[in-house]
């Protein structure tokens, strides 16, 4: 690996070979999210503790200082919103030559296999590998099902995700599900985990992050069920407690609950 993609990749995933990305690009086809509707408000108390954050150029010029800021992985597919005809009809919306001037650590496409736009964006991602490539900036693709949440099993997950690595994704970004070591089975390149909308309760994300470090994940890209929590600041650093100190479910409800009684 070249210089530029490895202090890159260094960038993202740490000296521990963890890594907790901060995603806060749902915007760009959910609009203003619940709790997201001013992104610098949600991100300014979480940004000491991710490691990364996954953004759009538009989110990042106008939310984040740049003398102030983490490693960003820039959102650069889209074209498509919640109430248009099919999510998965993407296209690549910012050229790497933007990705370069706002000096990113890596670039985040979504796929969607499956779909009916599955070869065009299976195309999209080579595309943006080949770019990316160019100039040492890693992909990490993102395997999205669009609204059929249903379809997040270890079969199609794995599908996707091996299809992403296969097509020279340097990180792949998938759903947590049962049968976790499946998909990290079939993946030859490092896989963060999402959260998908929020759960019940605090421990069950406690307990699927925990479930897929076990089974080789690296990380995660979890945001709903971070910034969605009453108790943001809590959650964000139970999650750290997990990924970066081994913590246990228990040990990182224990952050959580100390967290949140000192008002965070
Ligand atoms: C949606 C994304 C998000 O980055 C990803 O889904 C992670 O967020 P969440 O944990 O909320 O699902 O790709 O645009």
């Amino acid at each position: 690996m070249e210089w530029g993609m490895a202090n890159r990749m260094a960038q993202l995933i740490q000296a521990d070979g963890r890594c907790v990305f901060l995603p806060i690009d749902h915007g760009y086809f959910q609009g203003p999210t619940r709790k997201l509707e001013q992104p610098r408000k949600t991100l300014e108390p979480l940004l000491p503790y991710a490691d990364a954050v996954f953004i759009t150029r538009g989110v990042l010029r106008s939310s984040v200082d740049p003398d102030n800021a983490k490693p960003i992985i820039l959102r650069v597919s889209g074209g498509v919103s919640m109430v248009g005809k099919d999510l998965a009809h993407e296209g690549l919306t910012t050229s790497i030559e933007e990705a370069i001037r706002l000096n990113v650590s890596a670039v985040g496409i979504s796929i969607f296999v499956g779909s009916d736009y599955e070869h065009d964006s299976l195309l999209n991602l080579s595309k943006l590998v080949d770019e990316g490539e160019k100039y040492g900036i890693p992909v990490m693709a993102v395997t999205a099902v669009g609204k059929e949440m249903e379809k997040r099993d270890a079969r199609y997950l794995a599908l996707s995700s091996r299809i992403a690595a296969e097509l020279g994704a340097r990180v792949v970004k998938t759903y947590w599900c049962p049968d976790f070591e499946k998909v990290v089975r079939g993946c030859p390149v490092p896989v963060v985990m999402a959260g998908g909308p929020q759960v019940d309760t605090e421990l069950e994300v406690f307990e699927f992050i925990h479930d897929g470090l076990s089974k080789g994940a690296v990380g995660v890209n979890l945001g709903r069920n971070i910034w969605q929590n009453d108790h943001p600041v809590a959650m964000v650093r139970a999650i750290r407690a997990l990924i970066h100190e081994n913590a246990t479910p228990q040990e990182a409800q224990g952050v959580y609950d100390s967290v949140k009684n000192e008002g965070s």
